[in-house]
């Protein structure tokens, strides 16, 4: 098995957040989304959800737009994805349902303490330490708060990693197939991501893969 290799955490180069924030993630955003409304089925879901990492907003835009009852915090620590997620609410018209913080963890405080719902997409793989992503979710939900995860896996070896960067992200610039490929080269496995949530007493949370490049951890939080 390959070991893990951690890529920076921020992603605050202004060139490689604005290639990031008009990168074409229709498919794999969607599929964010489709996976979250399999699991958790109330068409109807409202209150305040917390999007960590959320970087240039499209899974805060794509939530707000399925859940028009929701308002959405998203919080990431690098200014040049939160300038480009920015602009993108201004030219949507959202930004009353969803605002953006720079919060960068475990530093900075999360703007409210307690959310209704809580998302995370392919933050998990930049932390070096993998229990602040954790943390956050265990301090900032409430008793049956919905909780849905997803991230890259880590594949069996750096030649499997160049094949899902040939298919994924061939059509790309150069510096987001870079990306792709240190970021599934610091992606967590399924197994490792059930013994961070064993040691942090969240180990109720089902972790699945779900293709051959994501996992997702979901359930509701406990007492
Ligand atoms: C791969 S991007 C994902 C962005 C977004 N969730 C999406 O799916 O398009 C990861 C984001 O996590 C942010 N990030 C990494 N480490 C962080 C930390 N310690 N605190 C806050 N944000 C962090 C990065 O700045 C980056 O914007």
């Amino acid at each position: 098995m390959m070991q893990r290799t951690p890529e920076p955490e921020l992603m605050d180069e202004a060139e490689q957040a604005r290639a990031y924030a008009w990168a074409d993630f229709d498919a794999p955003h969607q599929f964010f989304i489709d996976c979250f409304q399999q699991r958790f089925t109330n068409k109807h879901l409202h209150g305040n959800v917390l999007d960590l990492g959320c970087g240039p907003a499209d899974i805060s835009v794509r939530f707000a737009r399925a859940y028009p009852h929701c308002h959405i915090d998203g919080i990431d620590g690098a200014e040049a994805m939160l300038a480009e997620g920015r602009e993108r609410l201004a030219r949507e018209q959202l930004t009353e349902r969803i605002h953006l913080y720079r919060v960068n963890l475990p530093r900075d405080t999360i703007p409210v303490p307690a959310y209704d719902v809580i998302i995370s997409n392919s933050l998990l793989h930049h932390l070096h330490d993998p229990q602040v992503l954790w943390q956050a979710v265990k301090q900032h939900g409430r008793p049956g708060t919905p909780v849905f995860v997803m991230d890259l896996q880590r594949p069996a070896s750096p030649q499997e990693a160049r094949e899902l960067m040939e298919q994924y992200a061939a059509s790309e610039p150069p510096i987001l197939q870079r990306d792709f490929y240190h970021s599934l080269c610091a992606a967590f496995t399924p197994e490792e991501v059930r013994q961070q949530l064993h040691q942090v007493g969240l180990d109720y949370l089902e972790v699945k893969s779900v293709s051959d490049r994501h996992l997702v951890v979901q359930g509701h939080l406990g007492e």
